[in-house]
């Protein structure tokens, strides 16, 4: 029986330049192959050893510097402060309380409470008249009492001592008179009294002169 689909003669194909099954057949192009990634560097802020050890020791240098310099500072200004001479703003110790015609005989105001005197014109144990200024201080624990016009009398409000317009105890726990301050007059005729000098009845000193003014 003849074959109906006889086997194509290859050696004439090929003489006839036909292409041939290989050819055919060829392999499929290939994939363009993705370029290798480049080996990653390594980052800038990706910390070294060295970046490390440099910041630690970099840190330390600074603190240490930091330390040094308050230090220094703190040396400086201890020394500043040792040159500079303390200065304390105290109220003065005298004040001017005006004229003496000023004042009314056994008339007592608080017009120089405030710095701590009271300026009175009265008359002392010889019967002359005067004119003294008083402390406000109790002579007991230091309180300051109040003129009491009706009962002509300072009256201390913490423990109720007594004092004549004088200045001299009569009631309570205050153990002494109460204190003068230096008083004279000026060369323009005015008052001035000086906190800085006291004087006290119970050691005599009521009769030294800087401790009125004769009127
Ligand atoms: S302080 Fe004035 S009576 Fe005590």
């Amino acid at each position: 029986m003849a074959d109906n689909n006889p086997t194509p003669d290859t050696s004439t194909a090929i003489a006839a330049g036909a292409p041939t099954a290989t050819a055919v057949t060829a392999a499929p192009p290939t994939k363009p192959v993705p370029p290798k990634p480049a080996a990653a560097k390594p980052s800038a802020k990706e910390p070294t050893r060295r970046f490390f050890l440099a910041s630690i020791f970099g840190s330390w240098i600074t603190v240490a510097w930091v330390a040094f310099s308050a230090s220094m500072a703190a040396m400086l200004l201890g020394t500043l402060r040792f040159m500079v001479p303390n200065v304390l703003s105290e109220p003065p110790s005298t004040f001017r309380a005006g004229d003496p015609t000023n004042f009314e005989l056994n008339k007592v105001e608080d017009k120089f409470k405030d710095v701590g005197a009271w300026v009175i014109r009265g008359r002392d144990d010889r019967n002359r008249e005067i004119i003294y200024a008083l402390s406000t201080t109790c002579t007991h624990l230091g309180c300051t009492p109040n003129w009491l016009e009706s009962e002509k009398k300072f009256k201390c409000p913490c423990h109720g001592s007594g004092f004549k317009i004088t200045g001299i105890n009569f009631e309570g726990p205050a153990p002494r008179p109460l204190e003068r301050y230096a008083i004279k007059k000026a060369d323009d005729g005015q008052i001035v009294v000086d906190k800085s000098r006291k004087f006290q009845r119970e050691l005599g000193q009521w009769d030294d002169a800087d401790s009125y003014i004769l009127v």
